[in-house]
């Protein structure tokens, strides 16, 4: 069952990162509409420094800085005394998920498990990354976006949000849109075209314009297996999905 209504709540360094993505589209719908409130958490404002400092040097030495665990647990326990007045453990509809490099890589099922939490804390590690404690004692997964390292997780936590708010129901204004469209049943989309007709002498495919609408359903599921077939014929080997 997906959440009718999702609260995600962010854990990082740069809040202002989040300013554009966030307040624009279809992320700013849903927040409009209710249907996901998304909280942006200063950490700074969680640090016992009084510089606010929160990253620290590596025991055992190495370069760079890592993330200290005090001001992340604060915020974590912050976020849910203000929610629920209780400890962590009794709420099951909460994922607390750290972006990191080495987590489970996101992707279209994932996102859409995602939307079954009520309520996600993702946290951002940034420099040479987090103490190990908040992975080991305070997130319950590590979701990565890709084989290959950013900068921070600022970038990450805005492709989870905006995947994930797409599964609510009712952010896409067309239910449609979520059915067909590529991964869905792990294949990839059909080609789409829209006016003109004739662009510089590329046409769009007689069978679009005969209003058959059986013949355009079985044009676009051959041309969805041709393509996928050809741009990633490791998606057809994958299992679940819900299959046309
Ligand atoms: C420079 S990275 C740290 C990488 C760390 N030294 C390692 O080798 O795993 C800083 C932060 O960026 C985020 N990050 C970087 N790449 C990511 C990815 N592919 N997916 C999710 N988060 C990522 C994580 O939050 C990470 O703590």
């Amino acid at each position: 069952m997906k959440a009718e209504r999702m609260r995600i709540d962010v854990i990082t360094t740069f809040p202002k990162m989040f300013e554009a993505v966030l307040n624009e589209s279809i992320i700013k719908r849903a927040q409009q509409k209710r249907k996901v409130d998304i909280y942006v958490h200063n950490l700074r404002d969680y640090s016992l420094d009084k510089h606010k400092k929160v990253d620290d040097r590596p025991y055992g030495g190495g370069c760079g800085m890592i993330m200290k665990p005090e001001p992340i647990f604060r915020a974590v326990d912050g976020i849910f005394k203000k929610r629920y007045k209780k400890t962590k453990t009794s709420q099951s509809k909460v994922k607390i998920i750290l972006l990191s490099p080495q987590g489970k890589l996101l992707n279209h099922q994932l996102a859409k498990d995602l939307c079954r939490y009520g309520h996600l804390i993702l946290i951002c590690g940034h420099y040479e990354g987090v103490d190990e404690r908040v992975r080991k004692y305070l997130a319950d997964e590590e979701i990565s976006i890709g084989d290959y390292v950013l900068t921070g997780g600022e970038l990450p936590a805005m492709v989870l949000i905006d995947c994930v708010v797409r599964f609510i129901p009712g952010v896409l204004g067309n239910k449609k849109s979520l059915k067909f469209e590529s991964l869905q049943n792990n294949l990839l989309e059909y080609p789409q075209y829209t006016r003109p007709l004739n662009f510089r002498g590329m046409r769009v495919p007689r069978v679009l314009l005969s209003g058959d609408h059986k013949k355009i359903e079985e044009f676009r599921i051959k041309e969805a297996w041709r393509r996928t077939l050809q741009k990633r014929p490791d998606l057809l080997k994958r299992k679940g999905g819900d299959c046309l």
